[in-house]
């Protein structure tokens, strides 16, 4: 079943409501900036991907990724979904047990895990450590005998995809074993008495729209569990292609932004996706589990941000600029990633948004801007340098940011003495919850020692 998070708006004369909730209200009641959540959307997200997944190859198990969002009620919604999770550090694994998630249906990536994270987590019996060096095999092993445990491991490799984005499946990246070592590496795990091999793991990038990088990526790994069958007879549980399924960014109700950089106008189906993975998964000798671990496209467009106008001013140029309270404190991504975030006026929803304006953040820095200041300079921009918004728009109007529940707030801090907004759910009764509370004056010191 596909659904829109379009579905979740609703405009009644003046007010925007999203999940059936007046966002004005919520704001007379809360304040700004705030991060608001939809239950429905959450679980819709969740259904999508993995029945998505689950038409094409049966045996698919999706794993959300928590470096997306950690907040423990996503998580017990995902839980309740029936997903697994993949964590990225102790803290990541502890949380994801708080929530409620099995042991089992965890596993454990990352490129530099301590010793006491490799013992925390043996211990923890999760399903799977995704081992990324030989160094880290051995250390593993030796833990995992220390403890007379025997430890269920991946092993993560470069498959050497090229991908429009973030490039974490090349060996010039930092993560796993590059192909020419894996069959040494496989040998080594054969022999380790403590280890128990369960699979395979690559990770390509974030936000990974074009079929091209999927298929490069699934071919590869499947010629490779075929050549282990052939050449080591390695009989592997999963094969776990990682995350980076993509999320549409320029959904909006108002008239796309038709300033918006090529980059963000591509159109992607995850079905194709699936069906491009599954037709190399077809391929395989014998029956393989297909483990996903997508982050951004469970959690990204369920959640809106709400933040005020603060200040306005026209420069001589005619250009008009409008300060908001919320910046690269709360959405960091949009000055490190360029991430594109559809604006509209909920003060003035039923107006046309037809006139441009420049949006900044509140912080004393050049860089807090919804534009791309470096792009602009060199040629190579990667957000509008406009937003538009209705012509009167002013000072005390709320505006609400789309698809902002990935990362972004997960990375949230208190540059220049700000505080962290609060998260809020609503309900699929209609409930509205805080999930996350507002940082208070006292939090910005409570770890000095004074
Ligand atoms: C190993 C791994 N898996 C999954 C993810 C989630 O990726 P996404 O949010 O693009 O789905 C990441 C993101 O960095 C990752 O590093």
């Amino acid at each position: 079943m596909y659904t829109s998070i379009l579905d979740h708006f609703k405009v009644e004369g003046n007010r925007l409501l999203f999940d059936g909730v007046d966002l004005l209200s919520i704001v007379e009641k809360y304040g700004t900036p705030i991060f608001i959540f939809s239950e429905s959307r959450l679980k819709e997200n969740a259904k999508f991907i993995q029945e998505s997944f689950r038409k094409e190859y049966r045996e698919t198990y999706i794993h959300y990724a928590l470096k997306a969002n950690s907040i423990l009620s996503i998580l017990k919604i995902f839980k309740d979904e029936g997903l697994k999770c993949e964590v990225s550090s102790t803290g990541e694994l502890y949380k994801a047990i708080k929530a409620g998630f099995n042991p089992e249906d965890i596993i454990y990536n990352s490129p530099g895990k301590r010793v006491e994270d490799l013992y925390y987590a043996v211990k923890s019996r999760i399903n799977c450590i995704n081992v990324d060096s030989f160094y880290e095999m051995m250390l593993l092993n030796n833990i995992a005998s220390e403890l007379n445990l025997k430890v269920g491991i991946s092993l993560r490799v470069v498959p050497e995809v090229m991908t429009p984005t973030l490039k974490t499946g090349i060996s010039r990246s930092k993560f796993g074993f590059e192909i020419g070592e894996l069959f040494k590496a496989y040998r080594l795990a054969l022999e380790l008495k403590n280890i128990d091999i369960k699979g395979i793991h690559a990770h390509i990038g974030s936000q990974i729209s074009d079929l091209t990088s999927w298929e490069n990526s699934s071919r590869t790994i499947v010629d490779i569990v075929n050549q282990l069958y052939n050449d080591l007879k390695i009989e592997l549980d999963h094969i776990n292609l990682g995350g980076g399924i993509p999320v549409d960014y320029t959904k909006t109700l108002v008239e796309e932004d038709n300033e918006l950089p090529a980059y963000y106008k591509v159109k992607f189906d995850i079905h194709d996706i699936a069906r491009t993975i599954s037709t190399n998964l077809r391929r395989l000798k014998y029956d393989v589990k297909l483990y996903i671990e997508p982050g951004r496209s469970l959690v990204a467009d369920a959640c809106i941000l709400l933040t005020r106008i603060v200040n306005f001013k026209e420069r001589s140029s005619g250009e008009k600029w409008l300060i908001v309270d919320a910046g690269f404190n709360i959405l960091p991504s949009a000055r490190i990633l360029r991430w594109y975030y559809p604006i509209l006026n909920v003060s003035r929803i039923d107006e046309k948004h037809d006139t441009s304006f420049r949006i900044g953040g509140p912080l004393c820095d050049a860089e807090d801007v919804y534009h791309d200041v470096e792009g602009e300079e060199n040629g190579f921009q990667k957000l509008p340098r406009y937003r538009r918004l209705p012509g009167k728009t002013s000072p005390g109007d709320v505006l609400a940011f789309l698809h902002t529940g990935a990362y972004g707030p997960e990375v949230m801090m208190n540059f220049n003495g700000m505080l962290r907004p609060p998260y809020l759910m609503i309900l699929r009764n209609g409930d509205v919850k805080i999930i996350r509370r507002r940082d208070e004056l006292d939090d910005l010191y409570r770890y000095e020692e004074f």
